[in-house]
């Protein structure tokens, strides 16, 4: 069951979905994004779209509203946000601490045309996504990774004000220690995840384009040396740090470290990014997605729901069909404008979503 109230322009309305495949159809700008990015949202990530939690507001009110009943853990458990100036959570019956405290207890993967920034758009698209996916695996990794740019920003406050008063820095090494220490850390999970979603990704890709075509990626630092362990990075870190002083100083904020880092995405060996064409680039995108839910149901044992939005356009039928019969067996919520393509997959139920409402129609 999941529960809408006041959600953007979703109307007051209970849905019970099927386990299997649920087709979300319906015309441009009636609500089906809207409905996925509701579930997303008990992941206790934020919005899929970045959107604001006034956004997800329905116009003219104060809170919006949602429940949902999922299996996970091996148990029926229940969960429950208001999203107001900020969102609260309440899972079971227990008010958390914050909606993050979500994390790592339902668990989804979600794909929207968006996501094509992680092929098209800068590094920080990808490290956001490989840093989000550790998290729902890792949970321990939110806190290095929030320590690390908690350093990382008072070492740049420090830098600013060096230019001014260059006596501080002296006091530098203290956080430039301490820095490393964090990076060492998220090199290595990133590197390490990287290396295991690659072999994932590859097989999915080679399911949807065939055997004609290669996909590969790889985690890289700003200069492109690899490490093999924690320690080994922050021995390098640390001399790079006292290198770039001069232009950090200049700068005014920290020039090298795992915050530039990125993730070379490859389609026969040429850079996805500069060379795919629309329908290798979604399906790089989605390969890269699915891998991660395949990651995540072998790491934590439980099947995450799949989200996605409008996955099949730009896509041959060959790619639909490979799609659709790679997801069975997941609970699957996927939207389209029009149903028929999607509808050869039996077994699901369909909902059409027209102004807002939300109508079972199959
Ligand atoms: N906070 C809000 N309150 C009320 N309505 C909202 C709010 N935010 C967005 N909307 C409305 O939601 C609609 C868009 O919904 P959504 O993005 O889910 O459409 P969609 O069905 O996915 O369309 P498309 O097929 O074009 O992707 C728009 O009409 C927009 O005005
Ligand atoms: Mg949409």
């Amino acid at each position: 069951m999941i529960y809408f109230n006041q959600f953007r322009n979703l109307k007051t309305v209970e849905i019970y979905p099927h386990d299997g495949v649920n087709i979300i159809y319906g015309d441009n700008g009636q609500g089906k994004t809207n409905l996925l990015e509701a579930i997303w949202l008990f992941t206790g990530a934020q919005s899929f779209r970045q959107a604001k939690n006034n956004e997800m507001i329905k116009f003219d009110t104060s809170f919006a509203q949602l429940k949902m009943n999922f299996y996970a853990e091996q148990r029926d458990q229940q969960a429950e946000l208001r999203i107001e100036k900020v969102k609260t959570a309440i899972l079971n019956g227990v008010k958390l601490s914050s909606a993050s405290e979500l994390n790592g207890r339902f668990c989804a993967i979600v794909f929207s045309p968006a996501h094509l920034t992680l092929v098209k758009g800068g590094p920080g698209e990808r490290r956001r996504f490989i840093d989000g996916a550790i998290c729902q695996v890792m949970p321990r990794y939110i806190e290095i990774l929030s320590a690390y740019n908690k350093i990382l920003s008072q070492r740049n406050a420090l830098l600013k004000d060096c230019a001014k008063f260059p006596a501080l820095l002296d006091t530098i090494d203290v956080w430039d220690e301490k820095l490393c220490a964090m990076a060492g850390e998220i090199y290595i999970a990133r590197k390490r995840y990287t290396a295991k979603l690659n072999r994932m990704a590859q097989d999915i890709y080679c399911g949807l384009a065939g055997e004609n075509e290669t996909f590969n990626m790889k985690y890289c630092t700003q200069d492109n040396n690899e490490y093999s362990n924690a320690a080994q990075f922050c021995d390098d870190y640390i001399k790079k740090l006292k290198e770039s002083i001069g232009n950090d100083v200049a700068q005014g904020y920290t020039t090298k470290g795992v915050h530039r880092d990125d993730i070379d995405i490859y389609i026969n060996g040429y850079s996805a990014r500069s060379y795919g064409s629309q329908g290798q680039q979604r399906s790089a995108v989605l390969a890269m997605k699915l891998a991660e839910a395949r990651l995540l149901e072998e790491i934590t044992c439980e099947m995450p729901v799949a989200l996605l939005d409008d996955v099949m356009s730009e896509l041959d039928i060959k790619r639909q069909d490979f799609i659709l019969h790679h997801l069975d067996g997941w609970q699957v919520f996927i939207s389209c404008c029009d149903p028929a393509p999607v509808m050869r997959q039996t077994g699901g139920c369909a909902f059409e979503v027209r102004n807002g409402n939300i109508i079972k129609s199959l």
